[in-house]
Formats: C-alpha cells, sequence, structure tokens
C-alpha cells in the first residue's frame, strides 16, 4: 500500500478510537490492538519524518518546553457570567429575560453543569486546531496550544466535515476528575511535593506548565460548550445544535444538558444537580442557565462583564478549608472517646462551623492531620462537619505529628482500644463525661424529653453531686435545685413537673432512653412491641431477642448484657421505684381477647399503633412484632407489607380495625 495512504487510515483509525475511548468512554478495540495501530504509526513516521503532521496522534506531547506564553488576544472577549447563590434572583432573571423579549414572546432556557475548572478557547482552522488560549482577563490570554495537545479527548482534527467551518472557535471547561486528581495528589505526596487544594487547582497549576510532557502525564479532561462559527455562513440559531454540532466533530460534550421551558423547571434541575453532584466523576460548582435561541440572545446582549442570557446558579461551597487550632476529645455516654476539631469558625454551605468530627485516632493518623494545620472541611450527608484532608504545602516546619492521648481527658483512666473497632474507649463507668451523658441521653427530646434539662443543668446537677444517675432524677428536691447557680423557684418547679411528667413516656422511649449501646429508636419501638413490659425485656435471653423483627446478632448481645450489667440494674430499680412506667398503660376493660396474640400492620383506618395496641391488651390480649405460628390474628391495615404475605403464607386469619374492635 502506498504509505502515504497507510499513514491516512492508520492516524484515521486512531483518531476514531481515541474517540471511542476517550469521548464516548465506550472503547471498541482491545488496548492492545490500539497499541499495535499506535507503535505501526509511530514506526513509519521515524522512517518518514517529513510525512510526519501536527494533527498525526503521535504528536500530543511536542515541542520542547517553553519559558514563557505567548499572550494571545481573544477575537471575542471570554465574558464572565453574572451569578447568584439563591432561587429567588433566578425569578429576577427570568422576569428581566422575559420583559425584555416581550411578555407574549415563546423561549426556552437550556441547562448546562457548570464544570469546576478553567476556561480556555480553542481555534479551528480546516477542521485543524491550530490554536489554545487560556481565558486570561478575558481579552487576551496565554497560549497554551503544547498543554492543550495532550488531552486526549481534544481532537487535533475534528470528526468527519459536513457543515465545518472554516474557522471557528470552541470554548470549554478544562478540568481533572476526582479520580485523577487523587492520583495526582498521591504521585506529589510520595515525592515530598506540595499537595494541590482541590481539583480545580490542580487543573490550573497543570496549564501553567511550560513542559507539555508532564501536562500529558496529568490527564486532564475536557467538555466544550460553545462553538463560534467565524465562516460567516448562517449555521444553527440554536445552541442545543450547536452542542450537537460540536459532538458531531468529535468534541467531548457533558451529556447533562437540560431544555427547560421556564424558570421552574430550571429550579428543580439546579436542585437535582446541587444533590446529585456528589455522585459525578468531576466536580461542578453550579449550574449554566442560557437560552437557547442565539438570536434571541443578540437581542438581549452583553453588559461590559457578562452577557444578559445566561446566568450562573452557583452551588454553596460542599468544602471549605479552614484553621484547625486543636484537637479535643469528646467522652460519649458509652465511654467511646472520639477526636473532635477544633477550626477557626468558617462560613460552610450556610451555617458558621467552628467544630468537625475527626471520627477515631486511625483517621488522625492515616490522614495525617496535625494541630495549627489548614484543613479541609465538608458537610456529606450528615449534619455534622467533617476534617476530609490537609493542606499539607501550608504546615509549619516545627509542625511534628499529633500523638493520641493515652488517658481519658476527663478522669484521666487509661484508655483501652474496643476490640475489633478503631475507636478509644474510657472503661471507667463512673467517669463524670459519661455519667453526664448518659443522664442527657435519658432527657433528649427523643428519650424521655425531659423540659429543661439541658447539657448545663445536667452538668452542675452531676458536679454538684445532686444526682449519680439518671434513676436520681426522680428523687430531686426542689429546694436543692433553687439553690443550683442562675435555677430560681419556678425554672426549679417546672423542671420538677417535667421530671413528673416524663415518668409517663410510652415504653419504647423509655427503652431508648436506658442507652443500651446499639438499640436506637427503631429497635427500641421493635422491643417495646414485643415485650411491653420492661420487666419482661429484662428477663429476656438472646434467642427470643433474635426472633424480633429488626433485631440482630449485635443489638441481642447488647440487650442482654446490659441487663446483666449490676449498675444499670440499680438504675432501673430506682426508675420503678420512683413509678416510672414499665408497661404499656392501658386500663384492664375486659378479657375477651385473654390468650390471644395480635400482630399489627399496615395502617389503620382510625387508630395509631399505639391505640390499637392499646385496646388489645386493655382487652386481656397480647401483642408481638412479627409474625409466627403462634400469631392468633394478623391486624392489617394500608400498605401491609411482608408480615401480610407470611401470615397468608401461615393461615393466620386476617382482621381489619373493625373486626378488631368487634371482637371485643
Ligand atoms: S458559558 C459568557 N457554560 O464558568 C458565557 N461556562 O463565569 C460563557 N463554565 O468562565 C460561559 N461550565 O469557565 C459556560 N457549561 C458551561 C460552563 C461554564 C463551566 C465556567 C467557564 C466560565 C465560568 C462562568
Amino acid at each position: 500500500m502506498d504509505i502515504r495512504r497507510e499513514l491516512t487510515e492508520l492516524r484515521d483509525q486512531i483518531r476514531h478510537h481515541d474517540y471511542c475511548y476517550y469521548v464516548l468512554a465506550k472503547p471498541e478495540i482491545s488496548d492492545y490492538e490500539y497499541d499495535r495501530l499506535y507503535k505501526r504509526l509511530e514506526s513509519i513516521e521515524n522512517e518518514h519524518p517529513d510525512l510526519i503532521t501536527p494533527d498525526s496522534p503521535t504528536q500530543r506531547v511536542s515541542g520542547e518546553p517553553t519559558k514563557i506564553f505567548n499572550t494571545v488576544r481573544h477575537r471575542q472577549p471570554m465574558l464572565s457570567l453574572s451569578n447568584t447563590y439563591s432561587e429567588a434572583d433566578l425569578h429576577d432573571f427570568d422576569r428581566r429575560v422575559r420583559s425584555l423579549l416581550g411578555e407574549n414572546t415563546g423561549f426556552e432556557y437550556v441547562t448546562e453543569l457548570k464544570i469546576d475548572g478553567i476556561a480556555i478557547s480553542l481555534i479551528y482552522e480546516n477542521g485543524r486546531f491550530v490554536r489554545g488560549v487560556t481565558r486570561g482577563d478575558g481579552v487576551s490570554g496565554d497560549d497554551v496550544t503544547n498543554n492543550l495537545r495532550t488531552i486526549r479527548s481534544l481532537p487535533l482534527r475534528v470528526y468527519g466535515n459536513r457543515d465545518l467551518p472554516e474557522i471557528m472557535e470552541i470554548r470549554g471547561e478544562v478540568f481533572l476528575d476526582r479520580r485523577t486528581f487523587e492520583l495526582v495528589n498521591e504521585a506529589r505526596k510520595e515525592k515530598e511535593e506540595p499537595l494541590f487544594a482541590n481539583p480545580r487547582n490542580s487543573a490550573a497549576g497543570t496549564m501553567k506548565l511550560q513542559d507539555a510532557r508532564i501536562v500529558a502525564e496529568r490527564g486532564l479532561s475536557l467538555f466544550c460548550y460553545q462553538l463560534i462559527d467565524y465562516s460567516g455562513n448562517p449555521g444553527s440559531r440554536l445552541h442545543l445544535e450547536n452542542l450537537a454540532r460540536l459532538r458531531s466533530f468529535g468534541f467531548p460534550v457533558n451529556p447533562y444538558t437540560g431544555v427547560c421551558k421556564n424558570i421552574d423547571e430550571v429550579v428543580s434541575y439546579c436542585r437535582k444537580w446541587e444533590d446529585e453532584r456528589p455522585q459525578l466523576q468531576y466536580e461542578i460548582d453550579g449550574v449554566v442557565i442560557k437560552i437557547n435561541d442565539l438570536g434571541q440572545r443578540d437581542l438581549l446582549g452583553s453588559t461590559a462583564k457578562s452577557p444578559r442570557w445566561a446566568i450562573a446558579f452557583k452551588f454553596k461551597p460542599g468544602q471549605v478549608q479552614t484553621r484547625l487550632h486543636k484537637i479535643t476529645w469528646q467522652v460519649g455516654r458509652t465511654g467511646t472517646v472520639t477526636p473532635v476539631a477544633e477550626l477557626e469558625p468558617v462560613l460552610l454551605a450556610g451555617t458558621t462551623v467552628s467544630r468537625a468530627t475527626l471520627h477515631n485516632p486511625d483517621e488522625i493518623h492515616r490522614k495525617d492531620i496535625r494541630e495549627g494545620d489548614t484543613v479541609f472541611i465538608e458537610k456529606g450527608g450528615d449534619i455534622i462537619p467533617k476534617v476530609v484532608g490537609v493542606l499539607t504545602a501550608l504546615r509549619s516546619k516545627s509542625s511534628r505529628p499529633y500523638k493520641i492521648p493515652d488517658k481519658c481527658p476527663v478522669c484521666g483512666t487509661g484508655l483501652q482500644r474496643i476490640p475489633d473497632e478503631a475507636a478509644l474507649r474510657c472503661p471507667n463507668f463512673n467517669c463524670p463525661m459519661q455519667v453526664k451523658r448518659r443522664i442527657g441521653h435519658f432527657a433528649s427530646r427523643t428519650a424521655m424529653d425531659i423540659d429543661g434539662l439541658g447539657e448545663a443543668i445536667t452538668d452542675m446537677l452531676v458536679d454538684e453531686g445532686l444526682i449519680q444517675d439518671f434513676g436520681d432524677l426522680y428523687t430531686l428536691v426542689q429546694e436543692r435545685l433553687e439553690n443550683l447557680d442562675g435555677m430560681g423557684k419556678l425554672s426549679a418547679a417546672n423542671l420538677q413537673k417535667a421530671i413528673e411528667k416524663s415518668k409517663e413516656r410510652p415504653l419504647d422511649r423509655l427503652i431508648f432512653a436506658l442507652g443500651i449501646p446499639y438499640i436506637g429508636t427503631t429497635a427500641a419501638r421493635a422491643l417495646a412491641e414485643h415485650y411491653g413490659d420492661l420487666e419482661l425485656l429484662m428477663k429476656t435471653d438472646r434467642e427470643e431477642l433474635e426472633t424480633i423483627d429488626g433485631i440482630g446478632d449485635k443489638m441481642a448481645e447488647s440487650v442482654c448484657g446490659y441487663f446483666q450489667n449490676k449498675k444499670y440494674l440499680a438504675m432501673i430499680a430506682k426508675l420503678k421505684k420512683a413509678g416510672v412506667r414499665f408497661r404499656y398503660q392501658a386500663q384492664k376493660v375486659g378479657d375477651s381477647l385473654k390468650d390471644l396474640t395480635f400482630v399489627i400492620t399496615g395502617t389503620l383506618p382510625s387508630l395509631s399503633r399505639e391505640e390499637a395496641r392499646e385496646f388489645i391488651i386493655s382487652h386481656g390480649g397480647k401483642t408481638a412484632s412479627a409474625v409466627s405460628s403462634k400469631t392468633s390474628y394478623l391486624v392489617a391495615g394500608e400498605n401491609a407489607g411482608s408480615k401480610l404475605d407470611k401470615a397468608r403464607d401461615l393461615k393466620i386469619p386476617i382482621l381489619s380495625e373493625v373486626e378488631l374492635l368487634n371482637m371485643a
């Protein structure tokens, strides 16, 4: 075959496979096959250097390192976007657009993800990439052509040539995806080079490199979002069509483009992506909203800085950086000792944050977090912010690795490692902090809900020696309360009333309030439903516990352990003595349901679960949480799930609410 023809074919093939791999992420051939084509091309080019063209796939990394970048003026200024963090501003923007276009004019918005990278402009002449420039000050920027050529998804020569403008400018965003960013930082850490703070900084830093060989190693990516046709052809009049053209030319275009008929649809798109952004492989910092029709864009025009036909809706930053002043240790009610970062207060997603969790000692070591460091904090799915990383570049020379304490910061007892867990534990059951937090948990809103017994008062009561555990709350005398700092007669009386009232809380709350490790509100409810009486629960065994829906091995073990602990038993005895309700309070009104066990499932038309249960118990019946051969009846309401299926399998009679009420 003619060598020239073979060269052209090889280049076309490689270009096609680059497109499949880097743009579509759908390779058509194996790496081996690809390497074979590439090597063949390289060897022909080695033999015929005169036949090498700048758009050959082998020419992505070319040229010697440069000293400076040339400054190039943009053909059209690269404007910035006006941006906002508020929905109200989006509505204002929409009102302005409508009034400028005329209220009765139809129009559409196109919504795109706002990629958090750096803006670039690419010039193509007759389908060949000739120059790439950074945004710079918007009027002129740096010629970074050599660096951009290394981006494998950037076509050195466009794909196909239908409707190809002689000269066109493509604008887009260069970025590093999350995974590549991590790899870059890992490599830097190994070489003891300062780490990049985030993918955006690493992309910006990479674009500034004068040696394209290093740029190539970094693995930059690209999304294009604008095509400017300088050929004088009428071309497309819709932005969406231009995006489609960009795709057909082989440029990488982000797939999540939306078309919105009104601003409410725009708002939903923004909200959706604010939630879903962590699932993307790359970082976005908002959504760009643009008018689809280019003619309408011309009508709206631009101010000196930004177009009137577009706006950026920015997400509140998910991550910010701040200084970690100190690491303190918090002792929980079960004795777990957890590290907390005391931070220089910063605004994060709308709230000021001054503390963040560090999870456990291993986490501190793994991330090498030190006092005095500049750290990144993030609000994940939880409300509590966490420290996600350290900016080691800003660390002072005198900084030393953090030493994990070996004694409880509150009582001085030697700390232990909880077997199989990363957590540290203070083994002293009487550690004042554990005592306080156990009482705090008991009194909390979702537990016994004792109004007025906040952390400060609890701490005072313990420190003054008035109480040693939650059982003592019910024998507090008002005179002692009144004499506490800042208490007074009225608040003392109110607190006592609140304590008194808490005696009547439902059983599931009481079980939760006891603070049995691993028993949260849901498990507590299952236990309450099954046993109906705290004293029955106290006498139970693992075997029975494990038959209960929602109670796993770990929970069963924990429940048994709790009720074998004499200290807890003594506290519970105090509760009993004080008259705290241990059972579902059901006044006996008859025994028509005697010897019958009911399971309730689904939503009943008028009774709540608790009311239905009380009804059954008050008529001498029993309730259980899981269907078994011992179940006499299943009371089923709307949306009954697996329990209904199981009852049918076991041929257990099924009752409606009315049928239940009629049985008594
Ligand atoms: S359109 C005049 N679309 O956000 C409008 N920009 O200030 C030109 N960006 O400098 C921008 N993703 O770096 C547009 N889908 C997108 C974008 C996007 C990221 C960046 C771009 C621009 C900045 C806006």
